[in-house]
């Protein structure tokens, strides 16, 4: 007998990130192939008539996974019976910004929406946040709701995961899927770190296979942490293609496992791990399990990678001051 079908929100559905989202939700990217969806999509009033042709256009690709399609503007309606909930809705950044900038209209949406989640959806909801500031609308969700356990709301750090290992396999000529083990620390912005002292390309630690230290912690790390902005320059929108195929990888790993031997970059409410501040939704380098992720302990972290991990925590700590002021306001 088939499986029964999971129900997915997408939030900010009609958005640029959510109209590459759904066929890739649809034809089993984000649960596997053989799992059939409903997949719950919200947006607000503006956007209703382009939220009814995205509808269409689900209906019209016949996708055989796709058991229904809800679309709504009521979000408690949205959340309702939901196990999956992929957080996109929200204002993204222009040229010129930074993600703290879009922080004030940001952060009020993600308090707003924590209690649908938490009254309406699945127990063991699995929640990521895509809206930027991404870990800390993360933070704010999970702050305000409490019954849902802190493990099961995380922040998207997997497109710069993603990033890092494309720009290392970009640099050698080699596939993609021959680098593993970068880790993104910290922040889903400029500050984050993208580390490659434990990964490896062709089974040789990266550094040894690149040959060039000062590319890869120069170079290397502002590529990857300006990665954001350098889309938005040459598109003049955000990364949408991108970011849905990351969103996917997200919940597909945390669903389904991690290879053995590999672990990925989520960002997820911290223990105090390296030396990171607790209580912030942190990018660390973590295995999946059984639908667990877990944070994986006893990398060497060398004086440059300490530097990096704390200057990016403290704009995290930072970051969550300036959201508690927003939500005063
Ligand atoms: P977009 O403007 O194209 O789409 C956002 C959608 O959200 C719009 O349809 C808008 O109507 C909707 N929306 C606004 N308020 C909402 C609410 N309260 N409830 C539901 N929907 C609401 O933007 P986009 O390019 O799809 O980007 C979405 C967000 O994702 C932005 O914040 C962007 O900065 C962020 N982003 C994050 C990453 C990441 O890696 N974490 C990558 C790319 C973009
Ligand atoms: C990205 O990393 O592409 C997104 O977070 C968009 C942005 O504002 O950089």
């Amino acid at each position: 007998m088939g499986k029964e079908p999971v129900k997915i929100l997408i939030t900010g559905a009609a958005g640029q990130i959510g109209y590459a989202l759904c066929p890739q939700v649809a034809r089993g990217a984000m649960l596997g192939p053989d799992q059939p969806v409903i997949l719950h999509l919200l947006d607000i009033e503006p956007a209703k008539q382009s939220l009814e042709g995205v509808k269409m256009e689900l209906l019209d690709s016949a996708f055989p996974l796709v058991k229904g399609v809800l679309t709504t503007t009521d979000v408690e309606e949205a959340c309702k019976g939901v196990s999956v909930a992929v957080m996109v809705g929200g204002f993204p950044r222009k040229a010129g910004m930074e993600r703290k900038d879009v922080m004030s209209k940001n952060v009020s949406i993600y308090k707003a929406q924590a209690s649908a989640l938490e009254k309406h959806a699945a127990k063991g909801v699995k929640v990521v946040v895509v809206a930027n500031p991404a870990n800390t609308n993360a933070l704010i969700l999970s702050e305000n709701a409490p019954s849902i356990p802190a493990e099961n709301i995380t922040a998207l750090t997997r497109l710069d995961h993603n990033r890092a290992l494309g720009t290392v396999a970009d640099r050698l000529g080699v596939p993609v899927t021959e680098v593993k083990n970068v880790i993104i620390w910290g922040n889903h912005s400029s500050t984050q770190y993208p580390d490659v002292n434990h990964g490896t390309a062709g089974g040789s630690p990266i550094r040894k296979a690149v040959g060039d230290d000062s590319w890869l912690n120069g170079e290397f790390i502002s590529t990857v942490q300006q990665r954001g902005a350098a889309i938005i320059k040459a598109r003049g929108m955000s990364s949408a293609m991108s970011a849905a195929s990351s969103a996917c990888d997200h919940i597909y790993n945390w669903v389904n496992g991690t290879p053995a031997d590999t672990w990925v970059s989520m960002g997820v409410i911290s223990d105090g791990s390296y030396g990171a501040p607790k209580d912030v939704v942190y990018s660390f380098p973590v295995t999946c399990k059984d639908g667990q992720w877990t944070i994986k302990q006893g990398l060497s972290i060398d004086d440059f990678s300490a530097q990096k991990l704390k200057a990016t925590g403290e704009e995290l700590v930072d970051e969550k001051q300036l959201a508690l002021q927003c939500l005063q306001e």
